[in-house]
Parts: structure tokens; C-alpha cells; sequence
């Protein structure tokens, strides 16, 4: 069994937050182990709660549509949420479930060690640079130890709020040409890295 499957089947086991009695499934993430693309979502909704698999509902889609925009299909790639187990009633992630579920997260993105991380959504965007507004950064890549962070929003904004959509699609067709100048891209100063704040 690989490292990653091994540290799903332990994710499909955690207790380590309330969230853990509300859940019909955990949602641990799926895609592929050697993937250079790491997208991160926030949290499991309905649909994922029941099948145990992450972005499979309305918001799943329109990322499987960007995804195909850009030549990429979701085994290609990895998708997870910042937090693995449904809040009730969708509520927003609490910051001791964000902190209780951290580990999770770190240990994939340590096994899988993706050239891109994409944050989807504030709270994704928060667990890597918690003082950066959205509105701000997203579509703007930033290096730090070796891997490029690129925020978007989240595919569930275009849905609420249409005038988001093509921002959103236009962010996610630069990622081809981000990935092929990759090295070009210059490292930020250790100093202005919050990776372990949250
Ligand atoms: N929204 C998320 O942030 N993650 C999912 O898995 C589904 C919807």
C-alpha cells in the first residue's frame, strides 16, 4: 500500500474533533500520489459528507470544468479541503476543528510534494497566509521553499455570485504557463513566510 493510501485509511479513522460525530463519511481527498498540482478546497459539503470524495457537488463541478480548461482531468491532480470531516449544516470551520485537522493536510502535501499548491476559497488561503485578502492575491503566484502557492477563489463563489466566474476561469488558464516558467518564478524571503500560523 502506498504512503498516501496508507494515510487516507488513517484520515477515514480520526476522532480527533467533534466534527468526527456529525460525519456519514470522511472526505480524506483523492487523486493521484505523484500529482504537481495540489488543490485545496475548505471543507466536505452535503454531497461529499455521503460519498466520502471531495468536490463532487455543484462546486465539484465547475472545477472539473476548469480542471478540462485547462487539459486536466481530477485524476491528474490532488484534491482535499482544509478540513476533512462536513461541519453540521455547512456551517464554517471552527479554528480548533482547523487546528485539530492541520496534521492531516500537512502529512499529504509532505507525501505528495506537489510543484503548486492552489488554495480555493479564505480559509484555504488563510491556512498558508493568513493576513492576505483574497480579493488581493488570487491569480498572483508566490514561491516559498520550492513550491509555488497560487490563490483563486472558491469555485462555490461563482455560483452565488456570477460576476466571480470569469475571474475565476481566467486564473485557472494561467496555471499552464505559471507551471512552465516555474523556475523562473523568484523565492520569497524566509521572513515573510507564515506557513505554520494560522
Ligand atoms: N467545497 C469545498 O471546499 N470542498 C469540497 O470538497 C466541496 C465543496
Amino acid at each position: 500500500m502506498s504512503a498516501l493510501a496508507e494515510l487516507c485509511d488513517e484520515i477515514l479513522t480520526c476522532q480527533d474533533c467533534e466534527l468526527a460525530r456529525h460525519r456519514t463519511n470522511v472526505v480524506p481527498g483523492e487523486g493521484t500520489e505523484d500529482a504537481n498540482l495540489f488543490f485545496i478546497g475548505e471543507a466536505p459539503g452535503w454531497h461529499e459528507d455521503q460519498q466520502g470524495r471531495p468536490f463532487v457537488g455543484p462546486a465539484g463541478q465547475f472545477l472539473d470544468q476548469l480542471l478540462a480548461s485547462i487539459g486536466l482531468r481530477r485524476e491528474e491532480v490532488y484534491i482535499a479541503n482544509v478540513i476533512k470531516c462536513r461541519p453540521p449544516q455547512n456551517r464554517e470551520p471552527l479554528p480548533e476543528e482547523i487546528q485539530a485537522c492541520r496534521r492531516w493536510l500537512d502529512r499529504q502535501i509532505e507525501i505528495i510534494q506537489p510543484q503548486m499548491i492552489v488554495t480555493l476559497g479564505r480559509y484555504s488561503l488563510a491556512r498558508h497566509f493568513p493576513n492576505e485578502s483574497i480579493s488581493k492575491i488570487h491569480g498572483k503566484p508566490r514561491k516559498l521553499e520550492g513550491i509555488i502557492y497560487y490563490p483563486m477563489y472558491h469555485p462555490a463563489a461563482a455560483l452565488h455570485q456570477g460576476s466571480l466566474r470569469p475571474i475565476i476561469e481566467a486564473d485557472m488558464l494561467k496555471i499552464p504557463q505559471i507551471l512552465a516558467k516555474a523556475k523562473e518564478l523568484p523565492q520569497e524571503a524566509a521572513e515573510s513566510q507564515q506557513l505554520s500560523l494560522f
